[in-house]
């Protein structure tokens, strides 16, 4: 089987735990967008884990590739493949030599980028995402194989530093002999990962002709996707499942399922329109439910209602076969529970979302109640993953439908809790590797 999983919201939907769940169901996880800003957190028995880097698949699967479309800083690589392989001794880790490196200079460069931007700042998570891509496609980036050549390393900073001396002018890095000092961090950085350096486009085609199954792990939601997201509010790369074959030379047409993720509410950390917002006492009640505090900032998330109206474009734009539905015990101990269903200006309907912050200007956000189905206990969560739908408390089961409903999806993947065992995994999901 060769799945994806890609969020629909603004990141956050709890990805983790679906390819947690999926990456021991198939022999090879891809990890192919965005870096550090992104982060995934999946709870076991034995403990916590975050990841940024690699794979959130990386505890269950036996081969992770960390894909050309990444964006990676080699620092914090060698730190996440000497965690992952304390917690997974037997995995096999492959980086392409294509994908781009972010130096401190780029991530010095987000902070004073952000600065330059003033009011239209970004909110961006100060990882140095946004100036390695558009090193990377004003061609003057830094490929992972670089590391491996100190003169080119040097030629590729000094050029990036000329062609950035506006904003690097007056910081540590006007200076020749820091490049040098970046240069030596560097290179020895390299010859630590010389040996997880691969053709890694290869290598997966190759898997795929022996037989072996694929997941692709997309990182971020749809909404953050540099063309169909909120544009400037969004990350610097395509989160969408289409991302997935410029990303990795696989190719698009050997897709055959996608799982799109869906948090029961919203959550989105930085700036940039949220129709769905909520404010006051219930937000602050829902974000420590939820614990929606950013895993790679600490920052606390903003939070509001389940947007349908944009899941449904998202699964639009992800061709998407199958949801996962997350948090759900989480929204049934609001007092009240919300769903938005569509956008109305004067009364009438207005179709697609809301990409710019003055398109909500006269917009009312019409909802759909359903009754809290309260805190579970663990002997109704056990019950419900064993006996499915029908153990669930009716309203929960009638926002299930609903969203299944207004989606035209099936939701395969109920999440009930952090913690593994207390999914309830249906359909064709829980028929993969099966
Ligand atoms: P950047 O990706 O650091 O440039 O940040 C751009 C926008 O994307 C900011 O609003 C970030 O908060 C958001 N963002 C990037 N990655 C994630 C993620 O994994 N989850 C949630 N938001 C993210």
């Amino acid at each position: 089987m060769i799945t994806s999983v890609v969020g629909l919201q603004f990141g956050d939907e709890g990805k983790g735990k679906v390819v947690d769940f999926l990456a021991g169901r198939h022999d090879v996880v891809v990890k192919y967008n965005g870096g550090r800003n992104a982060g995934h957190t999946v709870v076991t028995k034995a403990g916590t884990f975050k990841f940024h880097l690699i794979p959130s698949g990386s505890l269950r699967a036996k081969e992770i590739i960390l894909a050309n479309g990444m964006t990676i800083d080699p620092m914090f690589l060698v730190e996440e493949i000497e965690n992952a392989k304390k917690a997974n001794p037997h995995i096999r880790i492959f980086v392409s030599k294509l994908a781009h490196v972010v130096t401190e200079i780029h991530t010095y460069l987000d902070t004073a980028e952000e600065a330059a931007r003033g009011k239209m700042k970004i909110g961006t998570t100060a990882k140095g995402i946004g100036p390695a891509y558009e090193d990377k496609y004003g061609r003057t980036g830094v490929r992972m194989e670089d590391l491996l050549s100190p003169e080119l390393l040097k030629e590729k900073l000094s050029l990036i530093v000329k062609m950035k001396d506006s904003l690097l002018r007056e910081s540590k890095y006007g200076v020749p002999a820091e490049i040098d000092r970046i240069v030596l961090e560097l290179s020895a950085t390299g010859k630590k990962v010389a040996e997880f350096l691969c053709d890694t486009e290869q290598l997966l085609n190759d898997r795929y002709r022996s037989g072996d199954s694929i997941l692709f792990e997309g990182s971020h939601g749809a909404m953050l996707d540099v063309d169909f997201g909120m544009y400037p509010y969004v990350t610097s790369s395509n989160t969408i499942s289409g991302a997935i074959s410029a990303s990795t030379g696989f190719p698009a047409r050997k897709l055959q399922k996608i799982v799109g993720v869906v948090k029961s509410y919203t959550s989105r950390v930085g700036d940039g329109p949220f129709p769905t917002e909520i404010h006051g006492d219930m937000a602050s009640t829902l974000r420590d439910l939820g614990r929606e505090y950013g895993t790679t900032t600490g920052r606390p998330r903003r939070v509001g209602w389940l947007d349908l109206q944009l899941v449904k474009y998202a699964v639009m734009i992800n061709d998407v076969d199958t949801i996962a539905l997350t948090s759900v015990d989480t929204l049934g101990k609001l007092d009240t529970v919300r769903v938005a269903t569509g956008y109305y200006r004067n009364g009438k309907e207005v179709a697609g979302i809301v990409r710019h912050l003055g398109d909500l200007d006269g917009i009312e956000v019409r909802y759909r109640e359903f009754k809290p189905w309260g805190a579970l206990e663990d002997s109704q969560i056990s019950d419900i993953v064993e006996n499915g739908q029908d153990s669930m408390p009716a309203s929960m089961r009638e926002f299930i439908d609903f969203v299944q409903e207004r989606c035209g999806r099936p939701v395969e993947f109920v999440s009930l809790g952090n913690l593994r065992e207390k999914t309830l995994i249906l359909g064709s999901l829980a028929k993969i590797g099966a």
